[in-house]
């Protein structure tokens, strides 16, 4: 190893009172600038960047070295800090420069595939290929420092509040979450399984019945689902469980965590206790159950309106139990017939029919379906949404469901569209009393869980299990910062037999329950207490405490949205070899050749 000289103080540190202090940096070159005989290269580390000068008459000899400086060598300079000629007002070591006596190059460095500093100008592509060199990225760096200091908060908190952290194998039986899992072979029971968790959510049942009262673990989870923008197939979960506790109890601790965050890290304070808004609210005024609050526009239901329409869109929809709901798009009606297609085929996409659009003139509503409508039920429509000229009405005829899925998203692309939502606040909420079940499988025409099947049902609703299963209210609770889903939870059933008519309902045999969950069952007849709990996803949390809607931007090292990393390029073939140990044999598989 050859010795070098180490750094006395790190770049973005440096400031006035430093003026006329030898010291010496180490870091990377971070951009050179030849100018009048002289040599400005500024020098980057974690903490920022400093110019450093090289001049012929402070030290004749680093000239020649400091001309063969090029970008993302790493270098060992010593100098003298001095005041700075032509002060960079921008830069918080703008006022200070240091006038290079000595230079080492630690390391070249071969041209980056890339500028470090400005990530638009190259694909995320590329980038993810170079993730080392992205990581330089003073943006990224401040990221990860954000998260690590969400971790710490964490932890430090949870202890306080007397919960323990367990860690949970990785190698697990398939949990329950609803996505695919990852599978792991195993070489010594050939043809088995292990499946990588999509949470920890059985084993902290368990934990409670074993009497740990409250646990946390900041836990990897692992699923095979369809990527987005906010989700990514590994990913972290600040996962509790807790016992003998109500919902409030978990809302509680969850919400004083967050505090804790936004004033740590933000230096902001959250009104406490946070909304509490019920499921059936914000379908109906957001047409979400991960509404975002910063902005209005909300829907209303002017099914009753329509009585008797005689138009026969509306009549139809009506006749099958569905309904009419509306936005007023205000100053909508500057919109062109192109942009009400675009506004049209965004509805569709979330199932409806098709849109129906109305301008506000100053005789009434004008567009094409105005002339259906009977006067009675345009006066009721400009009085629902009262309407001044110039705005637009949208309305979404179809089942329940439906109507307000689509008119939720047309409400969130025309806010997107007219940049209607505020970027600097932050806006927190719980929606409780969410349904046991939202959907049926078609398959089967049993009940799909709305959150997992381990979840229990209000009790003033048991008596429509068998009756209206869709109609059961369920003890659980999500929490949405800014159209996000931040958090799932629950309280748990924590008897055997109304676990195991939960899973009857959902159409799980006893044989199928016994074999998926017979180890939860079982353990159950030994006295399990009643526990709840909730799993905040930690990615999703940086994210929007570091203002950024990019997930793959709060880890270290991401995936495309097609489960890949580019970097190593993961997933790879294994060797034959391999295959044989575990007693696998592939089907020819085609390559596509994307990410
Ligand atoms: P759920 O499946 O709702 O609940 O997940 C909880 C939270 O985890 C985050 N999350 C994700 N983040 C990034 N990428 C993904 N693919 C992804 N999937 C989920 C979200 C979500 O709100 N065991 C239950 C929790 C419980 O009942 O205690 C569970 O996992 O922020």
């Amino acid at each position: 190893m050859s010795s070098y000289t180490q750094r006395t103080h790190y770049a973005g540190t440096l400031r006035e009172e430093q003026i006329g202090q030898i010291i010496t940096l180490n870091g990377w070159v971070n951009g050179r600038r030849d100018l009048g005989g002289l040599i400005f290269i500024d020098v980057r580390d974690y903490t920022g960047i400093a110019q450093v000068v090289f001049s012929p008459q402070v030290a004749p000899s680093l000239m020649d070295p400091a001309s063969e400086l090029r970008d993302e060598f790493v270098i060992a300079v010593t100098g003298e800090v001095c005041k700075r000629e032509n002060p960079n007002d921008e830069l918080p070591t703008g006022q200070i420069e240091i006038y290079a006596t000595g230079l080492e190059i630690l390391n070249r460095s071969e041209v980056p595939p890339f500028e470090i500093g400005d990530r638009t100008k190259s694909s995320e592509e590329l980038r993810l290929k170079y993730r080392y060199l992205e990581l330089r990225n003073p943006e990224l760096q401040r990221i990860l420092r954000l998260r690590n200091q969400v971790y710490q908060i964490v932890h430090n908190y949870f202890e306080e509040e007397g919960f323990v952290e367990i860690e949970t194998p990785t190698f697990v039986r398939a949990t329950p979450e609803g996505a695919r899992d990852y599978i792991v072979p195993s070489r010594v029971h050939p043809g088995k399984f292990y499946a990588l968790p999509q949470s920890p959510q059985i084993y902290k049942q368990i934990l409670m019945l074993s009497g740990f009262d409250k646990y946390v673990q900041i836990a990897k989870c692992m699923r095979d689902e369809d990527l987005r923008a906010d989700r990514q197939p590994e990913f972290t979960q600040i996962d509790l469980e807790m016992s003998f506790v109500q919902q409030e109890d978990v809302l509680d601790v969850t919400e004083r965590m967050l505090a804790r965050i936004w004033k740590e890290v933000k230096k902001a304070d959250l009104e406490l206790p946070l909304r509490r808004m019920p499921y059936m609210e914000v379908m109906n005024r957001f047409g979400s159950d991960k509404p975002d609050t910063r902005f209005g526009m909300e829907l209303q239901d002017v099914s009753d309106l329509f009585g008797s329409t005689e138009f026969v869109l509306f009549q139809s929809v009506l006749a099958s139990n569905g309904s009419i709901v509306g936005l007023n798009f205000k100053g909508g009606a500057s919109y062109s017939r192109k942009l009400i297609d675009e506004l049209t085929d965004h509805v569709k996409r979330y199932g409806a029919n098709g849109l129906v659009w109305l301008k506000v003139s100053g005789e009434g509503l004008e567009g094409g379906t105005a002339k259906f409508l009977l006067d009675n039920e345009i006066n009721g429509l400009l009085e629902y949404f009262e309407t001044e000229e110039g705005d637009m009405l949208l309305l979404v005829a179809d089942t329940w469901r439906r109507s307000r899925i689509a008119l939720g998203a047309l409400r969130l692309e025309i806010a997107r569209r007219e940049r209607l939502i505020p970027k600097d606040v932050d806006d927190l909420l719980f929606i409780v009393d969410f349904p046991m079940f939202e959907e049926v499988d078609p398959e089967t025409g049993k009940p799909i869980p709305a959150h997992h099947p381990f979840t229990s049902y209000r009790l003033e609703d048991e008596h429509l299990l068998d009756t209206d299963p869709m109609a059961v209210r369920s003890n659980s609770y999500d929490l949405v910062i800014n159209g996000y889903e931040l958090a799932s939870g629950s309280i748990r059933i924590h008897q055997q037999d109304v676990q195991k008519k939960i899973f009857n309902l959902i159409g799980l045999t006893e044989k199928e329950a016994q074999e998926k969950f017979g180890f939860l069952l079982n353990a159950f007849r030994y006295g399990a207490p009643p526990h709840g709990g909730i799993a905040p996803g930690l990615d999703r949390l940086v994210m929007i405490l570091a203002g950024n809607d990019n997930i793959r931007d709060v880890i270290a090292f991401p995936k495309t949205t097609r489960a890949a990393s580019l970097m190593d390029n993961t997933p790879s073939e294994v060797d034959p070899e391999q295959l044989m140990e575990l007693g696998i044999a592939l089907l020819a598989t085609e390559e596509t050749g994307e990410n």
